[in-house]
């Protein structure tokens, strides 16, 4: 399949990994692009940029495809060294960043200059047209379904991605909720030209996280994430657990005079403790809704292959179909 995303970066299909804390290291990353999309190291899981440049050096090996990586810009504890972070992404030659959090204008000169494409995620139609007027290649569009932070506008896919297309002239992908071939045509229908996937990258067996979050997603229904940090308008969707119940019962508490302090213990620091040691109940970690249409742990390439092969079939028969019948 070719479209302006598959162009723009160098790849096979228009299937990007979306940027996941404590996941998107060079296991996931590799087997994304091997499977002819795009892979996505998660910048700020490395502890220093030298940590990154290790990462990326790690990955080249392990890959000859293109990839890319996820600067994120949230509110942290701590500012991170994003210079630092960026001089590792160009001295280690990658040619794809993705963006997200809050406006990357910081970070566009130098990447600009290396040739680096830049895909900037966002949650709404004038986020969406502020990076395309700032100069990001593309957009990576994140309705409410996401996993992760999903801003504060609620709208879903069906109606923000033809929004998207409707103002925007460069390219863009549709991301949260996208599980299948049948999310890919859907996203093509609605006027984006590819697809981030996170939350179902996680269920296959390359993913670098324990079983026991890949059988948590499994578990999972539609039904099952949550909404938190609402009061601190820095809203995540995540898989229901303790945890979660016991942020929401603070939030019920305390209403708008939460502050991040009320809610540490759970949200502070706990993605190792989760994704490296599978303590499942400690802590919010983001998942999509998409959850609830993951019904196998398949190996990267299986997952890639079958969603390509589906949507051909999709195109050329159920709804060429419709045509013609
Ligand atoms: C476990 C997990 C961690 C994530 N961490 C990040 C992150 O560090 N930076 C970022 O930009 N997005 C992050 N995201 C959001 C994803 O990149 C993506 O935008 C979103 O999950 C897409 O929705 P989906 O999960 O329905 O596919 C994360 C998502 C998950 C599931």
């Amino acid at each position: 399949m070719k479209t302006r995303i598959t162009e723009l970066f160098g790849i096979e299909h228009p299937i990007i990994q979306g940027g996941m804390h404590y996941v998107g290291f060079a296991e996931m990353t590799a087997a994304v692009s091997n499977a002819g999309g795009l892979g996505i190291l998660t910048a700020l899981t490395q502890p220093s940029p030298a940590d990154l440049a290790n990462e990326i050096a790690r990955c080249r090996e392990m890959t000859d495809k293109p990839f890319g990586v996820n600067l994120t810009f949230l509110p942290a504890f701590t500012q991170p060294d994003y210079p630092g972070y960026v001089k590792a992404i160009i001295d280690g030659g990658v040619k794809a960043v993705e963006t997200a959090g809050n406006n990357p204008a910081q970070v566009l000169p130098p990447l600009k200059e290396a040739g680096v494409k830049v895909i900037h995620k966002c949650t709404s139609v004038r986020h969406s047209l502020k990076a395309q007027s700032i100069g990001c290649d593309a957009v990576s569009v994140d309705g409410f379904e996401c996993g992760g932070h999903p801003g504060e506008d609620d709208i879903p896919n069906m109606i923000l991605l033809p929004r998207a297309a409707d103002e925007l002239e460069i390219p863009f992908v549709a991301s949260g909720g996208m599980a299948d071939a049948r999310s890919l045509v859907a996203s093509l229908s609605l006027g984006a030209e590819g697809m981030n996937m996170a939350t179902r990258f996680i269920a296959t067996q390359e993913a670098p996280v324990h079983d026991n979050v890949k059988q948590a997603i499994l578990a999972a229904s539609e039904r099952d994430t949550r909404l938190i940090m609402r009061p601190l308008r820095n809203t995540e969707r995540v898989l229901n657990n303790d945890a979660v119940e016991a942020i929401l019962e603070k939030e019920r508490e305390k209403g708008a005079e939460m502050t991040i302090d009320d809610i540490i213990e759970e949200v502070g620091g706990v993605y190792p403790r989760i994704m490296q040691n599978g303590e499942m109940e400690i802590g919010a970690w983001s998942c999509g809704m998409v959850a609830g249409l993951v019904y196998d742990i398949p190996t990267v390439k299986e997952l890639v292959d079958r969603i390509m092969a589906e949507a051909d079939a999709i195109i050329r028969q159920r709804l060429e179909g419709f045509l013609t019948a």
